[in-house]
């Protein structure tokens, strides 16, 4: 480009992408100078280099509008569409979507993923319906519509933490799929597919990274967490999360051990029991109070709270579970009433501060229980 005498540069962005063909031994990455454009995406820069360059590039793409979920690849390590994702920085890594077996360069594997889907979805199954057409709750078909904008673009899959360990395992793309059918009305064929998942709906740790990354934002943990209430509603339940329901229900922890044990950690005169002029609770969590590799957490958190000379109370015996692993599996009944007793018991208590360390116990008070329902301050450690 040429302004009056002088020749100006226009900008320019370093482009890797991966590269394997059956032919190669190992994956490399080839480096491409391309033109940066305003507002270039992914697949841009992918047309440049095939169509203007002239290298012979695999990869996917259909729609160029979101929509046909073609595109997904990973992007300096971040699982985008490649029609949606505008290119920022000067500098990117282009690679296959991870967590699939790769089939040449940028293109991977969709096929046993989708084919099982497929497998076990069977569509909607009709139901005898009292009458036709059929009664529907709006906002019933508003779940259903939410599930329904999946594209199967599989960045979900991609992200996914549990794949990795698990290759086999059906995964969010999947769930997110029976979610569709199952949250459907209409649809007689619940339980059908509830018995196909098996114990596969407890592999997910419910670390939410499927729903941050999806192009569409759909609440596939939501999805898991009302399959596995599903679940619980048909009886069909793993007997360890049985025995972990029931313990939860008659000592207040998922970890079977006995209430008064609680406070097991704590060394004989180092008591810290809460009381009347105490303010703030140190909640301690359940893996905390049972799991001897974990007690050292609230042993050293101590030692830092008295050095701080910070006064806090615990509740002994008397701390019940946050109930957030109780909700992730499903059972809402007894959160509720895990989450009322807590509320109950640190409103009696006037606590005006709880701080905890366990990152479950935390997210649970500030998300879980209701604002204004207790007139207190949560802190992480
Ligand atoms: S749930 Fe979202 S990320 Fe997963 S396949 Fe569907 S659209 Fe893609
Ligand atoms: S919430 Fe579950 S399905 Fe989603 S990424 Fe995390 S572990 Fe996987
Ligand atoms: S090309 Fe269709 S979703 Fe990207």
């Amino acid at each position: 480009m040429s302004e009056g005498n002088q020749m100006v540069e226009s900008p320019k962005i370093d482009v890797r992408v991966f590269r394997l063909t059956p032919e190669m031994d190992e994956p490399k990455y080839e480096a491409f100078e391309v033109p940066k454009l305003p507002k270039m995406t992914v697949l841009d820069a992918l047309e440049y280099i095939t169509e203007e360059i002239g290298r012979d590039i695999a990869y996917r793409s259909s729609c160029g509008i979101a929509h046909c979920g073609q595109c997904a690849v990973s992007v300096n390590g971040e699982r985008v569409l490649a029609c949606l994702h505008m290119i920022e920085e000067d500098k990117i890594t282009i690679e296959p979507l991870p967590n699939f077996p790769i089939i040449r360069d940028l293109v991977v594997d969709f096929d046993r993923r989708r084919n099982e889907t497929q497998k076990h979805l069977h569509l909607i199954r009709n139901k005898d319906m009292e009458q036709f057409p059929e009664k529907i709750d709006p906002t019933q078909m508003e779940k259903v519509i939410d599930f329904s904008q999946c594209i199967e673009c599989q960045i979900c899959q991609g992200v996914c933490p549990i794949i990795p360990g698990y290759m086999e395992w059906p995964g969010p793309s999947h769930f997110s799929w029976v979610s569709r059918f199952n949250t459907d009305p209409r649809d007689g064929g619940k339980n059908n597919r509830l018995n196909n998942i098996g114990n596969e709906l407890w592999y997910c740790s419910n670390c939410n990274s499927c729903v941050n990354d999806c192009p569409w934002e759909i609440p596939i943990r939501d999805g898991i967490n009302e399959l596995r209430s599903q679940v619980i509603e048909t009886g069909f339940l793993p007997k360890a999360l049985q025995d972990s329901l029931e313990s939860t229900l008659t000592s207040g922890s998922p970890y079977q051990g006995a209430r008064k044990k609680r406070n097991q950690w704590i060394s004989a005169g180092e008591e810290k029991a809460f009381s009347d002029s105490k303010k703030t609770l140190y909640f301690v969590g359940c893996t905390s109070s049972y799991d001897t590799r974990a007690q050292e957490i609230p042993k050293a958190l101590v030692k830092i709270f008295d050095k701080a000379n910070i006064e806090i109370g615990i509740l002994d015996d008397e701390e019940t579970c946050c109930g957030g692993p109780i909700k992730n599996i499903g059972e809402i009944g007894l959160f509720e009433m895990l989450k009322d007793e807590n509320i109950k018991k640190f409103n009696d208590y006037g606590v005006e501060n709880i701080v905890t360390h366990c990152p479950h116990s935390f997210n649970t008070f500030k998300k879980d229980y209701l604002e204004g329902e207790g007139d207190y301050k949560i802190y992480h450690h």
